[in-house]
């Protein structure tokens, strides 16, 4: 079957989703994470994998950890970075988003970051650039965000080891979060035998169990015994039409306290891909508690980042 990512020797050539990775693709990405990882914690923190080339963030979206960890990620590699600031780009006078890559590519870029609010736009892209080009999804509308997915997986590797014994559950707005889809593909790939969605039916989307998880409309039910903890951000942007309580409701109902941590296992991670909205999804004792990885999920996308850039630029295989 046709593999968009891959180029015609079957090597990644485009990171767009986690649909279409192999396990062994996406343990080669976090064994080389690992390694990317010490650079960041060294007095001089570059290495010359990518010196030369050329990567480019156009973000259609905003964006705080996403951009600038790949900014810092492509920097510590030694490659030259352009942040193309769309809000006061061509684009306003009515440029297209093709146009816009290919005056870019016109400058010898290397590698794409891109970020957009419709679903699609990466697969888009990257089915109209020559084979040469490398373009990675960092957020397509509620689609996917691979990194997200890949440094999440990060994360649970680095304080839990074993993906194949673990319960994770995923709480919140699943019908409109990119990062769910992303982690629930990501999750059944490396052999997680229990994925939980918690949500209510308004945030869940239709027929949801299709994808391997287990759907919960009770939180306490849901957190019982769980290894790991993922909430997720209500996103008031992506709301059209949907009914929801009040924001002091949806806390009350599906909001992450310290009571709720206490159902899951004792030594439970609790992770969320930000922006976090405070008093929302989760409690600022949770956010800043012991339990939470919340900041150190920061600083692996970095080294995350850094693997996927090298090895689409065929610099680790
Ligand atoms: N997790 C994430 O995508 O955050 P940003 O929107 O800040 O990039």
């Amino acid at each position: 079957m046709f593999n968009p990512q891959l180029n015609n020797k079957g090597n990644l050539n485009h990171l767009l989703s986690i649909e279409g990775l192999s396990k062994d693709k996406i343990i080669q990405i976090l064994d080389t994470a690992e390694s990317f990882l010490k650079i960041g914690e060294r007095d001089v923190k570059k290495v010359p994998i990518l010196r030369g080339k050329t990567v480019c963030n156009v973000f259609f979206e905003n964006s705080t950890r996403t951009r600038t960890t790949f900014e810092i990620a492509a920097k510590r590699l030694s490659a030259d970075v352009i942040n193309l600031n769309v809000a006061t780009s061509s684009q306003s006078k009515g440029e297209t988003v093709l146009d816009t890559i290919n005056n870019l590519i016109a400058m010898n870029a290397d590698i794409f970051v891109v970020r957009h609010s419709s679903s699609g736009a990466a697969h888009f892209i990257a089915s109209h650039v020559k084979p040469n080009i490398h373009i990675i999804n960092a957020g397509d509308g509620n689609h996917s965000h691979p990194t997200q997915g890949l440094l999440d997986a990060f994360t649970i590797r680095k304080y839990k080891t074993n993906f194949n014994k673990l319960k994770v559950a995923i709480v919140g707005d699943i019908l409109n979060s990119r990062v769910a889809r992303s982690n629930i593909h990501a999750l059944n790939i490396l052999g997680v035998p229990e994925v939980r969605v918690i949500a209510p039916k308004t945030l869940l989307p239709d027929e949801i169990e299709k994808l391997g998880v287990h759907v919960f409309y009770d939180i306490d039910k849901g957190l019982k015994d769980v290894d790991v903890i993922m909430m997720l951000r209500i996103q008031n942007e992506r709301m059209d039409g949907i009914m929801l309580p009040s924001q002091e409701e949806y806390f009350k109902t599906y909001g992450l306290n310290q009571a709720r941590l206490d159902l899951a296992k004792k030594d439970a991670i609790v992770m969320h891909p930000g922006p976090m909205n405070r008093g929302v999804e989760i409690d600022s004792v949770v956010a800043d508690s012991e339990q939470s990885v919340i900041l150190p999920q920061v600083t692996f996308g970095i080294a995350v980042r850094m693997a996927v850039m090298a090895i689409l630029a065929g610099q680790h295989s």
